[in-house]
């Protein structure tokens, strides 16, 4: 896998750990103060807060003596974290949004996993706009990021949602609460900032997991590092790589993921420059590289 619990090379993501934010977008500005009843005055320095307690919490996982900062970002050094980009919220930019919300509201029984869903701030969103929380469903492999949701929106109280601890590459080698989401089967799986993670090869293998969860007429949909030259690229870990696809190279990739696993998928997609960090010193991303929007259908 190409992240998480990385100690090393913390030079290298230092450079994706901006200083405290002095604001927040308009979007996660609603959600904190219309969903989680923070003051306006106060969300800010709320937001601020929670992020040090990820580099802590995750510091503790590392070494239980070492409460540095810096260490805690080198054992996770996302640059959705680091750079502050788990307050975007992805769903809401999907041109489905709106229909998945009807499809969630009109039905339910209809289910929805956020995949590798951080802080759960995309399923917050759906709770806000008049989905029933109970309907929601969050997998990540890190607990402690899944807790840190709870102290971000302050809902320990009032969410039903379930939060799952995950593997997507143990499958059903892991038992629950893996088991149970195969058999609940998913209507839509948000999956954001994930498949990027990896290898082109490791994308293949984690796909065929998520193939088995959706249901029939199911839809996966996100944003990811996308390239108008599909390739492996330098990632996380030093020596690793992750694949970056366009287009076409995501539909080959769910052509083989149907032929493994007696499916049929309907890719679409777009790639657009929305958000791409190509410039300066703390660059992510390069020249090639552009968003990549997708709607995955499962059609058998
Ligand atoms: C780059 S972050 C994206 C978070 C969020 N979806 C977003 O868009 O802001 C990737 C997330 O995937 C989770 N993750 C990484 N590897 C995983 C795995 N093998 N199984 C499940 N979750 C994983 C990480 O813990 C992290 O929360």
């Amino acid at each position: 896998m190409a992240a998480t619990k990385n100690t090393s090379n913390a030079d290298r993501h230092q450079k994706w750990y901006d200083p405290d934010i002095e604001d927040v977008n308009p979007q996660i500005r609603h959600l904190l103060e219309a969903y989680s009843k923070v003051p306006s005055p106060g969300v800010v320095k709320h937001v601020n807060e929670i992020v040090r307690l990820n580099y802590l919490s995750i510091a503790e996982l590392v070494n239980p003596n070492d409460h540095q900062r810096a260490r805690g970002f080198a054992a996770n050094p996302y640059p959705c974290i680091g750079h502050y980009r788990f307050l975007n919220l992805t769903l809401l930019t999907h041109p489905l949004y709106e229909s998945i919300l009807a499809r969630l509201m009109s039905n339910p029984s209809a289910t929805y996993l956020d995949l590798g869903c951080c802080f759960g701030q995309d399923l917050r969103q759906l709770v806000l706009d008049g989905v029933p929380s109970s309907q929601l469903i969050g997998l990540d492999i890190e607990g402690p990021l899944m807790d840190l949701g709870y102290e971000l929106f302050l809902d320990h109280n009032t969410l039903e949602s379930k939060f799952a601890v995950a593997d997507i590459f143990q499958g059903e080698s892991q038992g629950e609460p893996w088991a149970g989401l195969v058999a609940r089967g998913v209507d839509v799986i948000h999956c954001s900032a994930f498949f990027h993670l990896f290898t082109l090869a490791e994308q293949f293998e984690a796909a065929k997991s998520v193939a088995k969860l959706v249901k029939n007429g199911g839809i996966i949909v996100g944003r990811q590092s996308g390239s108008v030259k599909p390739s492996e690229v330098p990632a996380i870990k030093p020596g690793s790589t992750s694949f970056r696809h366009d287009v076409r190279t995501l539909a080959e990739l769910w052509e083989k993921v149907g032929a493994a696993t007696g499916t049929k998928w309907k890719v679409e997609g777009s790639l657009d420059e929305v958000g791409v960090q190509n410039k300066g010193k703390n660059a992510v991303e390069d020249e090639n590289s552009r968003r990549l929007l997708f709607t995955i259908t499962r059609e058998e």
